[in-house]
């Protein structure tokens, strides 16, 4: 059996793992007390035949079949078959000793598993959530003294009804437009709580005049994980003021919402020219003893729209200008490490970027970056190029609204988000499904967040017309392609047809915030500035597109597509002849992370701009 000697048995790992005590620490600011990121040695295992539970995967003790790995981890970051794209199963598992202290609550907070989870610890199922880029939290009962064992089996596969949607159309076409990376893709933390845990704080800034005093108003859930009633003692300072909270009992595994605000006289603004943040300090206590904190940045800014259409912060209008993003890194996929989250913000700030965007919510270091860095941020739920059809179920209109309550409250202290988007490319002339996802979606932001505008993003087509839902939104954000695609009948091919594209967008909708989401050109090679594909043609792309929206006083932004390649499905061509699948290379800055001769010519632009 020769043939079987030459197979590679997979590596004899020892026995069961010893359990890791995980860091105190966590990779960003805000956010409550307590927080151990589970980091150290995760193993992973493929299920390629999702024979994993029946083979008691959840309850494995042995490491044979598991790899080391690091969390976050996309399991086919390497990977670009069709198989890959398609989605599989693959297995997590992580042996940690719980920290010291005698503490009887435990939360899980997993920041982004794509696209499917179910979660055991100990053996014992502990619950399942679905959709990647927010986070999900978990009790972790029957945390043990000495070794812990957490396993996650994650299931990437997706349909056209998923968010964001997956799959191949009839004729072999893909659907998505970034590649579906399989795995725990941002960091998981286990959080000690003694007794109150603060679920969710929203810090939110008023500011009637740019001249005006402000007021900081602060909303906090906090949940009483005993089986008892407990009296909570809620106290906040923010600006050298402190916030009181009535003392309130919370009822056995309840919660409560405690309200409170601070003025702040003559405060010093939030804008991208100077990113002032204050920093709110929340403490929970039980009969006098701190139990939790909670610290929340945010700024103060004023976010309104005139009757011509543009965007005032703090009273004053902006030129706004930068690229957007995908996470993903030529090794790791969509796993970043908070450096590579932070070498996308140099990049962005050497750019001259005060704005920037990415097709879902991004990570919250991200967020934090953006705040402290003064830019600007178009946030979308992954709601992408989804036919009227399906938003006719109201399972997939319940998952797209669910998405976008998730990422409001996740991200409504950054004073960086100033736009909640609905989604992008969806259909272009909005039926009855489209209409009635938006429309409760666009209620559902406004309620949770009135300061921000409500929008979404869509492909800039002369041949359709102006769609009355869009008027009852207040950002438009339009994908400009002109003269790179040729779109419906040939009708973006020349790009001459760019301004007045642009000027009738904003007689169609005046008095919407209208941004260029996208603009952008691939480019892999030397050649002609008169040959799509080239470096020479991006350059000249760019900076027509640039001259053209900067003569436009109506527009409010415009975000070039896209800050670095990046990886897209098989097959890809992104519209470039000589295309270099999976890629979208209309990227700046290549997956080498060399910088393309349109990322000098951009930053010169932008600089330049009024
Ligand atoms: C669309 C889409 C992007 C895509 C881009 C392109 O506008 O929003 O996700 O990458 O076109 O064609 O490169």
């Amino acid at each position: 059996m020769l043939c079987a000697a030459l197979v590679a048995a997979p590596l004899a790992l020892p026995g069961p793992a010893a359990g890791e005590v995980p860091s105190a620490d966590a990779l960003y600011s805000n956010g409550p007390s307590g927080r151990y990121v589970l980091d150290g040695t995760w193993y992973r295992r493929t299920d390629p035949r999702d024979r994993g539970i029946q083979s008691g995967f959840q309850r494995a003790r042995a490491l044979a079949g598991w790899q080391a790995v690091t969390i976050p981890d996309a399991a086919n970051a390497g990977d670009v078959s069709e198989r890959s794209y398609l989605g599989g199963v693959h297995w997590y598992r992580k042996d940690f000793e719980a920290p010291a202290g005698a503490v009887t609550n435990w939360m899980l907070r997993f920041e982004s598993v794509n696209y499917r989870a179910t979660v055991w610890l100990n053996g014992r199922r502990l619950g399942r959530h679905t959709g990647g880029y927010l986070p999900f939290e978990l009790e972790a009962r029957g945390v043990r003294k000495g070794t812990n064992r957490l396993v996650v089996r994650v299931d990437s596969r997706r349909t056209e009804a998923a968010i964001p949607p997956l799959g191949v159309r009839d004729g072999g076409k893909y659907v998505g437009g970034w590649w579906n990376y399989a795995g725990i893709l941002r960091e998981v933390y286990l959080r000690r709580v003694d007794t109150f845990d603060f679920v969710n704080v929203h810090a939110r800034p008023r500011l009637d005049c740019p001249t005006c005093d402000a007021r900081i108003y602060v909303r906090a859930i906090v949940a009483n994980m005993e089986r008892v009633p407990a009296r909570a003692e809620v106290s906040a300072t923010v600006g050298g003021k402190r916030i009181r909270f009535p003392v309130t009992t919370i009822r056995a595994r309840g919660f409560n919402l405690f309200r409170g605000s601070a003025g702040i006289p003559s405060p010093r603004l939030w804008s991208p020219e100077d990113p002032h943040l204050y920093t709110v300090e929340l403490t929970v206590s039980l009969d006098g003893q701190v139990v939790q904190r909670y610290t929340q940045r945010t700024g103060i800014r004023s976010i309104e729209r005139d009757e011509n259409g543009r965007m005032l912060l703090n009273g004053r209008h902006l030129t706004l200008r930068g690229a957007s993003l995908h996470e993903e890194d030529p090794v790791r996929g969509a796993a970043l490490r908070p450096d590579d989250i932070r070498a996308n913000f140099t990049l962005l700030r050497e750019l001259g970027a005060n704005m920037t965007r990415s097709h879902y919510p991004m990570h919250p270091l991200a967020l934090e970056l953006a705040d402290r860095y003064g830019i600007v941020v178009w946030s979308e739920v992954p709601v992408y190029q989804m036919r009227d059809q399906l938003f006719r179920k109201a399972a997939v209109r319940r998952r797209a609204v669910q998405q976008v309550r998730d990422m409001v409250n996740r991200d409504r202290s950054h004073p960086s988000v100033i736009v909640w988007s609905l989604g992008n490319e969806n259909t272009s002339k909005p039926g009855v499904g489209f209409t009635r996802y938006v429309t409760t979606a666009a209620r559902l932001a406004k309620r949770l967040d009135p300061t921000r505008l409500v929008g979404l993003a869509f492909p800039g087509y002369p041949t359709v017309g102006k769609q009355s839902l869009y008027t009852k939104l207040d950002a438009l954000g339009i994908n400009d392609y002109f003269g790179w695609y040729d779109g419906p009948l040939g009708s973006i091919a020349d790009r001459a047809g760019l301004a007045p594209y642009l000027q009738r967008l904003h007689d169609d909708y005046p008095r919407q915030a209208l941004f260029v989401t996208e603009f952008g050109a691939e480019a892999n090679r030397s050649g002609l500035p008169t040959e799509k594909g080239t470096f020479e043609f991006q350059r000249d792309f760019l900076g027509f597109h640039l001259d053209v929206i900067g003569k436009m006083d109506f527009l409010n932004g415009a975000l070039v597509w896209i800050l670095r390649d990046f990886r897209v499905k098989p097959g890809y061509d992104g519209g470039n002849p000589q295309p270099r699948p999976p890629y979208n290379t209309k990227g700046l800055v290549d997956d080498t992370g060399a910088r393309k001769p349109a990322f000098d010519a951009v930053r010169r632009l932008f600089r330049n701009d009024p």
